[in-house]
């Protein structure tokens, strides 16, 4: 691979600095006017002011990438998609739209029960298609390394097959794919009253059988209203933990159940969602390592008003990240810049906390801020750069995709040019 010396970054967002980002910290970005970086294989060995880089003995024998002033971040990092899945749910979007809750259409034995049905009968080879199709569209929007759940199997023979795609994905493609074993997503039809029994077999064999063939390094729980209690999401992921998978939550989306408590409890990497918490708990996850993932991609899909408390969580110090949730049931997008806009006028987010929690806290919920999420030398050269003048108008520009090139570890993997 032949050495990258990239120029023309009128503001290359370092993101450079302390990891998590907290309260003011969150809206640092390290910006470099004028940036350049000089790469050698998949890592940054410089990276600064184009003046200094551009003078070093090995960048004038590096081939030469000119971004002619556009804007440059770290790649995004969306550490909340269930990738894997067989087809939309867009009768069920027309359904919402009519009057029907998101809860009233699963009770009926439409969502994920719906998408359940029809994975286990979709093939590996449709199902694999499927998401590469959707890896190319991360890259587009500038999408680097994605965190992926199985969850729409609920069996082993189907949950067995989603991890079985991610872990060759993740070979295969150039995304990197953290996988999250997502059994508990909730509770299949054929054990319907009897979710201790479900229970029992997700911690007793599918969970060390995940750990043992290596399939997965998180373990997460849809622990609310409706689907998995408090004290059953304890029992399943105190089995993750116990063979090595670290716990992730899906907290207070529908019901306030204290979903958030527990991940602070169990040392969760992420808790997601968290749009009915309530001041103690915010008071606790602030204290607490936890990455409140925020998801309002899903509240904006739903067309609800009421989005989590990100103003409240960033001034009380919490680590907050966003992620897209990309899943068909209530939020099916890759676009983290859509996320981004969502963050600011919904949320209140400014551009610039925005992109830190969509970089460098994500990447600490992964446990790969030693390698992804800020743009320093020895990281990943993971970076996307943006057809604008101001980093501002990533979010500004609604709607529209934006992003111009997009590279991972020192290659191209998607340019619009
Ligand atoms: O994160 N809440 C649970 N899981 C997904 C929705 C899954 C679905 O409806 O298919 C979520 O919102
Ligand atoms: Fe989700």
């Amino acid at each position: 691979m032949p050495d990258w010396l990239i120029t023309g970054c009128s503001q290359l967002l370092t993101l450079r600095g302390a990891v998590p980002r907290r309260g003011r910290a969150l809206g640092e970005l390290g910006i470099i006017r004028d940036g350049a970086l000089l790469i050698h294989d998949d890592r940054i060995v410089a990276i600064g002011p184009r003046r200094r880089i551009e003078s070093s003995r090995k960048s004038r024998r590096a081939e030469k990438l000119d971004l002619a002033g556009r804007v440059v971040l770290p790649g995004f990092v969306d550490s909340h998609t269930h990738l894997i899945f067989p087809m939309s749910r867009a009768p069920e979007y027309e359904q919402r739209i009519s009057g029907a809750t998101y809860e009233e259409i699963a009770e009926k034995g439409g969502g994920i029960h719906s998408s359940v049905h029809n994975l286990r009968r979709a093939s590996a080879k449709e199902l694999k298609l499927r998401a590469m199709a959707a890896l190319q569209q991360f890259a587009a929007y500038g999408t680097t390394t994605i965190e992926a759940k199985s969850g729409y199997g609920l069996d082993w023979k189907s949950e067995s097959k989603i991890l079985n795609i991610l872990y060759e994905l993740h070979q295969e493609q150039p995304i990197d794919i953290a996988a999250t074993f997502l059994g508990a997503h909730t509770v299949p039809v054929e054990y319907k009253g009897r979710a201790d029994t479900y229970v029992s077999l997700l911690t007793t064999k599918w969970i060390p059988n995940v750990a043992m063939a290596g399939l997965a390094e998180f373990c997460d729980v849809f622990c609310d209203r409706g689907s998995f209690t408090v004290s059953q999401a304890r029992k399943i992921l105190m089995a993750g933990r116990a063979c090595g998978l670290v716990p992730r939550l899906h907290a207070e989306q529908l019901a306030h159940t204290g979903a958030a408590r527990l991940a602070i409890e169990m040392q969760a990497a992420s808790a997601d969602h968290l749009e009915k918490i309530d001041e103690a708990d915010i008071r606790a996850l602030a204290l607490s390592n936890v990455v409140c993932t925020l998801l309002p991609g899903c509240c904006f899909h739903l067309g609800l008003a009421h989005y989590a408390p990100a103003r409240k969580l960033i001034e009380a110090g919490a680590i907050v990240g966003l992620a897209t949730d990309f899943n068909p049931g209530t939020s099916p997008t890759v676009s983290m810049p859509m996320i981004l806009s969502l963050a600011c006028t919904q949320m209140r987010m400014t551009p610039a906390e925005a992109i830190s929690a969509a970089t460098i806290n994500p990447a600490y919920s992964l446990r790969q801020q030693d390698r992804i999420g800020s743009l320093e030398v020895g990281k990943y050269a993971d970076f996307a750069a943006f057809d604008v003048a101001d980093y501002r108008e990533i979010p500004y520009y609604f709607g529209v995709n934006l992003c111009n090139l997009t590279m991972k570890r020192g290659t191209v993997i998607y340019s619009n040019n």
